[in-house]
């Protein structure tokens, strides 16, 4: 597994925002798409390519597409904030949407909704702003793996580094991309510092 820490001024700036316990529900949104559109070009930096010959007004070249199919998978709910990042640089990306919900009292999580797109060779690129457990991302993985993926990529906004851990040790493969690694856990199994409860701040709830 690969785990890329995006440490660029703007990620540490926007991130600030989005953890001050004044910012208000308002502002998440858009900080959240900013935030997105910077993790998502360091997540794509490395999706293959083909090349074709092509010509410019002024001679022929060679030009450079992405050469295989892309499914977004955000993790319903607070996945939803990076979506529209997401598709703004990937317009031609499928989308596929997982329903998890941590339990309130175990912080397990439970899948309450599943609708995906064909799957098979294609890299998927999980949206989920937290990763905490790793259990959320775990269940999307495994079952993005069940239907045939070729290459898994995670995008988080911040992680804990138990859930790092545990996602290095299960899913080798699976490449992560965040825009800040945390201290720890506390009991309830929320991210220190972090910000509370993402999809809470994002939606309002
Ligand atoms: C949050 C977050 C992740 C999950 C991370 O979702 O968006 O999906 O928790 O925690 P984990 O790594 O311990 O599984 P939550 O379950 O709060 O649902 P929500 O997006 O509907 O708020
Ligand atoms: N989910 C969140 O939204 N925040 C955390 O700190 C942990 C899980």
């Amino acid at each position: 597994m690969s785990l890329t820490v995006t440490e660029h001024a703007l990620v540490l700036h926007i991130l600030t925002q989005l953890r001050d316990e004044n910012t208000p529900h308002e502002a998440y949104f858009s900080l959240t798409h900013t935030l997105s559109r910077i993790l998502l070009i360091e997540a794509t930096r490395y999706l293959p390519l083909a090349s074709f010959p092509m010509r410019t007004p002024m001679e022929e070249t060679t030009g450079a597409r992405i050469s295989k199919p892309i499914v977004l998978v955000p993790i319903l709910r607070a996945g939803l904030g990076m979506l529209s990042a997401a598709t703004e640089l990937l317009p031609s990306a499928k989308i596929g949407f997982l329903g998890l919900q941590r339990n309130e009292t175990t912080a397990i999580a439970e899948s309450y909704y599943c609708k995906l797109p064909e799957m098979v060779s294609a890299t998927a690129i999980i949206l989920d702003p937290m990763l905490a457990t790793g259990g959320s991302a775990e269940q999307a993985i495994v079952r993005l793996m069940t239907e045939g993926v070729e290459e898994i990529i995670l995008v988080c906004a911040v992680a804990s580094p138990e859930g790092v851990e545990y996602l290095t040790e299960h899913f080798p493969d699976v490449h992560i991309v965040v825009g800040a690694l945390d201290r720890c856990l506390n009991a309830q199994k929320y991210i220190l510092p972090g910000l509370g409860d993402f999809g809470d701040r994002l939606f309002g709830t």
